[in-house]
């Protein structure tokens, strides 16, 4: 554990099925394995993250704590145990809808990454999912909003679809990150191994996209800093 303050990284969006739950795990485990003390929240009532990192043992040094939905200050005051026994990077799995979940990973967010798959619907609830943080933001005033980057996920590479959506988001001006992940089976299959692609094949593909975007992420956290 590092005296370097704790980073909330809340994974969200308002659309299902875009990839939070595998950019979560992908994440964190790519955090822990370089050496940097991570632990997930699932706030998922489906526990997907949690199920993932039980399916198998390679992500059982993971720390992955479920939030009960049912009370409203448990995102707090996991927050704050996780900061205070030294975790760096704490990851916020949500639910892909509207719901006192995302609200509340939205309020305690140092920094939140919104997944996007190449779409016209997840272009169009991208927005609303900005709306939503700018009404968690408003409701906040003199409290610092968090980062937000937007990021392509479940990309099938040198398609047009991808480069439109692309070319629309940047025009759009979302902060979109350079790297993004590609539609890849190695994704696809990690949550049925308990484990994410870079143990299992670190020098494979999947592995190599998710290390880019952690690169990436990490530049952006110390810009924070
Ligand atoms: N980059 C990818 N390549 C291939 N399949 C992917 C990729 N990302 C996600 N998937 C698959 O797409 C489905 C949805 O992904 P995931 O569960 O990560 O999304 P989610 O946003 O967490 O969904 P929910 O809103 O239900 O929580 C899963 O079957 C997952 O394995
Ligand atoms: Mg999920």
């Amino acid at each position: 554990m590092t005296d370097s303050p704790g980073r909330v990284v809340a994974i969200a969006t308002v659309k299902g099925g875009s990839g939070k739950t595998t950019l979560a795990m992908c994440l964190a485990a790519r955090w822990l394995y370089a050496g940097r003390a991570t632990a997930v929240i699932d706030t998922d009532p489906q526990r997907s993250a949690r199920r993932w990192a039980f399916a198998g043992s390679q992500l059982e040094i993971m720390r992955v704590d479920v939030c009960p939905p049912e009370d409203g200050d448990a995102l707090t005051r996991q927050i704050a145990a996780l900061r205070r026994v030294g975790f760096e990077r704490i990851v916020i799995d949500t639910p892909g809808y509207r719901s006192p979940a995302l609200l509340g990973a939205l309020t305690h967010a140092d920094l939140v990454v919104v997944p996007v798959r190449p779409s016209p619907v997840d272009f169009e609830v991208a927005a609303d999912t900005f709306d939503l943080m700018r009404g968690v933001t408003a409701e906040r005033p003199g409290v610092q909003p968090p980062t937000v980057r937007m990021v392509l996920t479940q990309v099938t590479p040198r398609t047009v679809i991808a480069g439109h959506m692309r070319d629309e988001l940047i025009a759009a001006g979302y902060p979109l990150l350079t790297h993004e992940l590609s539609h890849r089976v190695a994704f696809a299959e990690a949550p049925f191994t308990g484990s994410v692609p870079g143990l299992i094949d670190p020098r494979g593909a999947a592995a190599r996209e998710v290390e880019a975007l952690g690169a990436e992420l990490d530049a952006v956290l110390e810009e924070m800093s």
